[in-house]
């Protein structure tokens, strides 16, 4: 697949639920309304519908939310499209997680076939992760780290910066990431879902001042790592672990974009930074073949934008899109 900027799509993140047992403020309303269960994909048409993109050159699947492992039988689904794994179809199958859930999964996700997943983790003091959260126990997410290392996954840590909330925090988020072994991605706060917009535009923290934050105490280097996904790493010669910054604010990377992403009722997003969507759950229940879906997703592709339309005005980030993150899941 191929869009109209000669961008090739190889990678597609699937939110499979949009309800999540955290209520990250920069992600989610308090009072988030769920979509029904009878616009929500089944796992079987979650299933299908992975298999087609996968048809069309997807090799990079990503799970995602909400809170991927809050749906009930997410792991029949991961079991199901790992056979693509054997088959050679598909490289990578993952998932992204607020780690609640991991201290029960991660040995059955290593079972099969996930290798590395991505978990979100803000603040290692237990008061300003419920703030973060606004209700969650730091506790649970510790032992889920704890779980997801034994079980020998491979874990990426992604912490949003959040100025006056985490900002002074982030070395010793490095430190800790290399006691660990993890490796971790710092990410600019984008202005979703917010229609004031006056919280998130007050914490926008620019990473060229955590990456000056932590040269006061780390030896930083560029090195060439990439993972598909859009993050430019540094490896922390200290720790030895790499530290990723992911930045759609101030270094827009929709240059090299790869991926679109489907939302647990069947829409397609083209960009995480646009509202253009294209429904893709009518095709897949107007009829049992793929030939609708598959067209369907091939003309959405044609419509993806050069990028996204974020932008920092002179207080900090404006407000683009009015969905929340939790809907297409980052
Ligand atoms: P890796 O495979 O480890 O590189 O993961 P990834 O960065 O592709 O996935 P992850 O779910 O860890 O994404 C981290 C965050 O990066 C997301 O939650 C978003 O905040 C941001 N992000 C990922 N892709 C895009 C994108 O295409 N555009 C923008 N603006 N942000 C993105
Ligand atoms: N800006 C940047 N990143 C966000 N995430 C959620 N909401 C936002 C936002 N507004 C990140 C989370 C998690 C991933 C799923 O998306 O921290 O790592
Ligand atoms: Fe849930 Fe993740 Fe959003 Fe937090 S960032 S509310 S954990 S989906």
């Amino acid at each position: 697949m191929q869009d109209p900027f000669g961008r090739h799509i190889s990678y597609l993140r699937v939110s499979v639920t949009d309800r999540c047992d955290l209520r990250c403020v920069y992600c989610m309303a308090e009072d988030m309304v769920f979509r029904p269960k009878s616009e929500v994909l089944s796992i079987e048409e979650l299933d299908r519908l992975c298999n087609c993109f996968i048809r069309l050159g997807v090799k990079k699947l990503r799970l995602t939310g909400g809170e991927p492992l809050v749906r009930r039988e997410v792991m029949s689904l991961i079991q199901s499209l790992s056979r693509q794994l054997g088959s050679g179809a598909l490289d990578e199958l993952t998932l992204t997680t607020n780690g609640t859930q991991l201290a029960r999964y991660a040995d059955e996700l290593v079972e099969a076939g996930v290798r590395r997943i991505n978990v979100s983790l803000d603040t290692l003091r237990p008061e300003v992760f419920k703030g973060i959260t606004r209700w969650g126990r730091l506790d649970a997410v510790l032992e889920g780290f704890a779980a997801a290392k034994s079980a020998g996954l491979q874990v990426k840590v992604n912490t949003v910066a959040l100025k006056g909330i985490n900002h002074e925090e982030l070395p010793d988020l490095v430190a800790w990431c290399g006691e660990q072994g993890f490796d971790i991605a710092f990410i600019e706060v984008m202005p979703m879902g917010d229609i004031g917009g006056e919280r998130r535009l007050d914490q926008f923290y620019p990473l060229s001042m955590v990456r000056a934050d932590l040269a006061k105490r780390w030896t930083l280097r560029d090195i060439a790592y990439r993972t598909g996904g859009p993050a430019r790493y540094v490896e922390c010669l200290e720790t030895g672990q790499r530290i990723g910054f992911i930045t759609p604010l101030t270094h827009n990377f929709c240059e090299s974009c790869n991926r679109v992403r489907v939302t647990c009722t069947g829409l397609l997003f083209m960009c995480l930074g646009q509202e253009d969507s294209a429904d893709l759950r009518t095709a897949l229940r107007s009829s049992e073949g793929d030939d609708l879906l598959e067209s369907a997703i091939l003309a959405a592709i044609t419509r993806k934008p050069r990028g996204h339309d974020f932008m920092i005005d002179r207080r900090g980030p404006n407000v683009a899109v009015s969905r929340h993150m939790s809907v297409t899941g980052g």
